[in-house]
């Protein structure tokens, strides 16, 4: 069933509010293995799931391609509620081509400026954001924005309080953009090499910011733990990815407990499937047939996915998540 952010995120917020708090896992998708790994997890544990795309994935599979894998894993498995979500749009000819190809959620990063690189000011932020949710809100769709920008606090990467989101400044943020999501910085990074020793996250951020914003959805980018076993089998089949390092789980868990309801991964996906095709082609160097190897790169995203879903709590909740698709929001926004 594919559904909006608001439906799924709903779920999360009212279960904090009610002293039981979970998250949903958001996870990026370049191909079919991936997301075919993916809806075996939500399946497997009748969790919601959120797919998101990257400009960089839609550039990589075309997007139509890749749009219509994520349909076709939908109309496979109906019983999941599932949102496809734009992952760090730019700008807004991006959000509006993402809309027309039917993504049900949109995230407008006007934290940078559009290359993705440069760090915005926050008039910029609220302007390109708010401009948005507009035509997205006219066409059903949930918003994510961020404000702050992402980096390790540890490693002098993004350090200093001015990176990290002011849970003031968020408040106007919210008010002057109307957006539904939020993704605040806290002290995670994107990617395999986060931090240098062990990370430090911001967690009186996020209990300020969800006490400013009680009914605005939370946001975690740079979210990947990393995980050791994995890294373990990239290395120990000719990898050299010795200094990674990510997010470890109890840290993640302990945002949840704040008030987080979105948790973005992307690394431990890739890394999964990197030491799963490492492996098979150390341990049957004649292979050639792609699905062979695929095979197994899937079986590992799906028990990594489902490894994070039970990690996050959202395993058992599908049925929980309203039926609001672009139509029933259409009726929110405009009531
Ligand atoms: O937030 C970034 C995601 O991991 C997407 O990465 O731009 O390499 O697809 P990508
Ligand atoms: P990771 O690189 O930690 O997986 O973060 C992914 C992400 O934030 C996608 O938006
Ligand atoms: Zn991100």
């Amino acid at each position: 069933m594919i559904v909006t952010l608001n439906a799924i995120l709903e779920t999360s917020l009212q279960a904090y509010k009610e002293g039981k708090p979970f998250a949903v896992g958001a996870f990026n998708v370049n191909n079919m293995e991936q997301m075919q790994g993916i809806m075996m997890a939500a399946q497997e544990t009748k969790s919601p799931v959120i797919v998101q795309v990257s400009r960089g994935a839609l550039k990589y599979a075309q997007d139509l391609y890749l749009v219509n894998i994520i349909k076709a894993g939908a109309e496979l498995n109906p019983e999941v509620p599932l949102a496809i979500h734009l992952d760090h749009g730019n700008s807004f000819e991006t959000v509006k081509r993402a809309i027309d190809l039917g993504f049900t959620s949109v995230m407008i990063d006007g934290s940078l400026m559009e290359d993705g690189k440069t760090p915005s000011t926050f008039e910029y932020n609220v302007k390109v954001t708010a401009e948005v949710v507009k035509y997205a809100h006219d066409h059903g769709v949930s918003v994510e924005g961020e404000l702050g920008t992402l980096g390790g606090i540890e490693d002098g990467v993004g350090s200093g309080k001015t990176d990290l989101t002011d849970p003031d400044q968020a408040v106007e943020f919210v008010e002057r953009t109307g957006v539904d999501a939020l993704a605040i910085s806290i002290g995670t990074s994107h990617g395999a090499y986060k931090f240098k020793s062990e990370p430090k996250l911001a967690f009186d951020i996020i209990e300020q910011v969800r006490k400013n914003l009680p009914n605005t959805y939370l946001v975690s980018h740079g979210s990947s733990s990393v995980p050791q076993d994995l890294l373990d089998i990239v290395n120990k089949y000719g990898g050299q990815m010795e200094t990674a390092k990510g997010v470890p789980i109890p840290a993640l868990q302990k945002a949840i407990a704040c008030g987080m309801n979105k948790i973005n991964v992307d690394t431990d996906s890739r890394l999964a499937a990197t030491g799963a095709i490492r492996k098979f082609f150390v341990e049957h160097p004649s292979a050639f047939d792609p699905r062979e190897y695929n095979t197994k790169a899937r079986e590992a995203i799906a028990a990594e996915v489902q490894r994070k879903i039970e990690a996050f709590g959202s395993a058992g909740r599908a049925a929980d998540v309203p039926n609001w698709g672009l139509e029933e929001m259409k009726k929110r926004y405009n009531s």
